[in-house]
């Protein structure tokens, strides 16, 4: 046995390395952090996992760098803290960038280490949450450090669809460094402190001549609005950290496993409030979050990608207890018309849902998708088959209800049960039909119109006639394209019978490499 004395003296020695390790880059640096409005790595993982569960891998790792004077500079942990955690009470690995340190910046042993937890993650089918924080690839580092990020893309991609990857960006992210979180499955920023781009500002001023600051190049609501490049925004890293917590409430561990279902006793189901919630006039809106919050647990649903392509509204919720995700035409925007953003957010939430067995509810009033040059130009072909294919590809379960309008391609693209919905549903105010009305009618009756001796009572009468006929769910109702036509007050009883019915639902796809999804 050693002498007392040996052995206090190594325990002193781990007590100084654990110390050293918990002050990164030093308070200096951390006070800085702290001016900027930031958190440092510690204290953010600190909020993001159930108190006390988190064990640090790879504390003591340091880079083995030699030029330009990193031999003398050396600090436990190299910029990066890894390990495990609880988040309500659910095994998650975490990798927090530690902006102290070398300004957060990726060197080959920092690389190393995130691919460490994300090989664990992956082999324990647990979701890897990255809290980005860095001046991109370590500069002293050269080609190392661009190896260490091309292993993590890599890495990324290999668990995309395995396991959920999630991605907040709490300070600067530029270069190609940006593309690990692109990869991963949600981005969420927070306003005025993180940024993403390829190029910066300098940059973009020599090449093109625009003068832009960071904040309007790459800030948080750049990304939100016009980009759509993230997910969710937040006012401070807190909020951002919750929005982690809630989200992962919503989504299962991996692609073998379901969503917590959470407890739910089941009583009236009615919801009276959805009855007059449809304006009677077909071409006035209404917002269809309203029918969402009604159809929902309460206050359960969590929308993703809110101030992006806000003509369709996509997001998680619970029914019953069980988690879903939603897509719905939003009428209150542009008249919930398709065009290229809705399209390509759309497809990425049903892809998701679809790799992790969430099962997908969408709500449907679309006229069509949005005509002109700047589409057409713009590829609304390829984005339109985009969520075409993602719907038709999906093998959770799935159902629709039609509350008003479904137009053209629009009824083939919004889960028809031809691309392999299980259940639609259509309320008595639906219009399934190739096209509105009026302009059906300007087409058809074309000749007999110009004929006429009153060619404005003649239009007119045409358009009454051809509501009649197809302007309702009836025709497709005949047809058993639409399984029930529905009392929208029943609508959430409905949902929970169709959702309970189709928990064991088994559908395979042809065996293939991979589909070619028109990207
Ligand atoms: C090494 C870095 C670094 C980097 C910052 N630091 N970025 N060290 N490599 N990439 C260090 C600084 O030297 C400084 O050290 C500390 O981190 C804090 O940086 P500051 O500049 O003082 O902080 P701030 O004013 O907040 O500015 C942050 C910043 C700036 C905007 C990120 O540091 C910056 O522009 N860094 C370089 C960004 C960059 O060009 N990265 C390479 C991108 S290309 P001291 O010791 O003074 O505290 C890329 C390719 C990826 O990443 C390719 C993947 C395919």
């Amino acid at each position: 046995m050693e002498p007392v004395s040996a052995a206090a003296s190594k325990k002193e020695l781990l007590d100084k390395k654990n110390a050293e390790a918990a002050l990164g880059g030093g308070e200096k640096r951390i006070n800085a952090q702290h001016a900027k409005g930031k958190l440092t790595a510690r204290e953010r993982i600190e909020i993001l996992v159930d108190k006390g569960s988190f064990e640090e891998i790879g504390k003591f790792v340091m880079h083995r760098s030699k030029d330009f004077g990193l031999d003398k500079e050396h600090y436990l942990g190299d910029g990066v803290v890894t390990g495990y955690g609880k988040i309500n009470g659910r095994l998650t690995y975490i990798f927090a960038q530690d902006f102290t340190v070398f300004g957060g910046s990726l060197s080959e042993t920092h690389a190393e280490k995130i691919i460490r937890i994300m090989d664990l993650a992956m082999k324990n089918g647990a979701p890897v949450v990255g809290l980005n924080d860095s001046g991109g690839a370590r500069i002293q580092e050269g080609v190392l450090s661009l190896a260490g990020y091309a292993d993590i893309f890599y890495k990324n991609t290999l668990a995309s669809g395995v396991i959920p990857q999630i991605s907040a960006v709490m300070g600067p992210c530029a270069g190609g460094a940006v593309y690990s979180p692109a990869i991963t499955d949600f981005i969420l920023m927070v306003e005025n402190t993180s940024y993403m781009f390829v190029t910066g500002p300098n940059v973009v001023k020599t090449v093109t001549h625009e003068d832009v600051t960071s904040e309007e190049l790459g800030g948080a609501m750049t990304h939100a609005v016009k980009s759509g490049v993230t997910h969710f925004v937040s006012p401070n890293e807190v909020e951002c950290i919750l929005s982690i917590k809630k989200l992962l409430s919503y989504i299962p561990q991996n692609c073998e496993d379901i969503a917590p279902r959470y407890p739910y006793q089941e009583s009236d189901e009615t919801r009276p409030a959805l009855a007059g919630l449809i304006p009677s006039n077909p071409n006035q809106p209404y917002d269809m979050r309203e029918v969402i919050s009604e159809l929902a647990d309460t206050e359960s649903f969590f929308e993703v990608h809110t101030n992006f392509a806000e003509n369709i509204v996509v997001g998680f919720a619970r029914l019953a207890g069980r988690s879903i995700g939603i897509v719905a035409n939003q009428p209150a925007v542009l008249a919930g018309v398709l065009d290229i953003n809705a399209s390509q957010k759309a497809a990425r939430f049903v892809r998701f849902c679809d790799c992790f067995n969430v099962p997908l509810l969408v709500l449907e009033d679309v006229p069509g998708f949005l005509p002109g040059t700047d589409q057409e130009w713009n590829g609304i072909i390829s984005n339109g088959a985009k969520l075409l294919y993602a719907f038709c590809e999906a093998t959770v379960p799935r159902i629709t209800v039609i509350t008003r309008k479904a137009y053209g391609g629009a009824y083939d693209v919004m889960n028809s049960k031809h691309i392999g919905a299980d259940m639609n549903y259509a309320w008595p105010t639906a219009e399934i039909a190739v096209m509105g009305a009026s302009g059906a009618a300007e087409i058809i009756f074309k000749k007999e119109i110009a004929e006429a001796e009153n060619p404005v009572e003649k239009l007119q009468e045409k358009v009454e006639e051809y509501t009649s006929k197809f302007a309702n769910p009836y025709r497709a109702a005949h047809r058993g394209y639409i399984d029930e036509v529905i009392y929208p007050e029943q609508t959430r009883e409905k949902l929970i019978r169709a959702f309970s019915m189709l928990e064991n639902k088994v559908a395979t796809l042809p065996k293939k490499k991979h589909g070619n999804i028109p990207l």
